[in-house]
């Protein structure tokens, strides 16, 4: 790991500290609040979704798009490791058009990115789409959260219609079946989701 993705990963790692202790609050709680737990969700996601957009524009500006590839490739999956190690909740991204496969949403996942693309399209604010429930897996019960991640300006040089021919080669060569380009401003790219075991 380069000088700044050690940096990343230590910022991450402070603010998911933070949130750590913030989770023993909430689990020392009788019946574990529900909006308790919503809050502790947003902010996993909102640590990890502000740490990735610093992290791409400053590789944007440094060494272009193709560069910045491993951001995305890179820092995405090792933040969200680094959320989740401290945090003990799993923290990632997914979307219906993903790039990569490893990001496939499961079944109940893609119900939920069905229901915000329902919302988006009823007029609701992308910012504002989320999901929670708690789920029953193998008589476990699940905590789910999942936040809509909007699509911005700055995602279209890799998420856009028109890509730089290098990049979209470059693109080619790491996600064969990639099916996240042709975004638009305002569109949904995907969702955060996080879960964790409530007993
Ligand atoms: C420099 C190119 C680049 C830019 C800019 C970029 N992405 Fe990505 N994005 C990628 C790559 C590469 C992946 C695949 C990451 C992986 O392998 O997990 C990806 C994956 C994703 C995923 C996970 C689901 C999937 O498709 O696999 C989401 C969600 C996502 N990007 C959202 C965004 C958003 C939102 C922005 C703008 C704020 C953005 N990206 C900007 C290159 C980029």
């Amino acid at each position: 790991m380069d000088a700044k993705g050690r940096d990343f990963v230590r910022r991450v790692a402070i603010g998911a500290g933070v949130l750590a202790l913030a989770a023993v609050a909430v689990a020392a709680q009788p019946g574990g609040d529900e909006s308790a737990r919503v809050e502790q969700a947003r902010q996993t996601v909102q640590l990890l979704g502000q740490e990735l957009r610093s992290a791409l524009t400053e590789a944007l500006r440094a060494g272009g798009p193709t560069a910045a590839i491993g951001v995305c490739r890179i820092r995405a999956p090792e933040g969200a490791a680094t959320v989740s190690a401290r945090t003990g909740r799993k923290v990632g991204r997914t979307s219906l058009r993903y790039r990569n496969p490893a990001n496939a949403p499961d079944p109940w996942e893609r119900q939920v990115l069905a229901s915000f693309e329902a919302r988006l399209a009823s007029g609701e604010p992308p910012g504002r789409l989320e999901h929670h429930a708690v789920v029953d897996r193998g008589g476990r019960r699940v905590f789910r959260y999942m936040k809509a991640i909007p699509t911005r300006k700055m995602c279209l040089v890799c998420h856009g219609e028109a890509l730089d021919p290098l990049l979209a080669a470059r693109l080619d060569e790491v996600y064969p079946g990639d099916r996240a380009r042709g975004f638009r401003v305002g569109e949904l790219r995907g969702a955060f989701t996080v879960e964790w075991v409530l007993e």
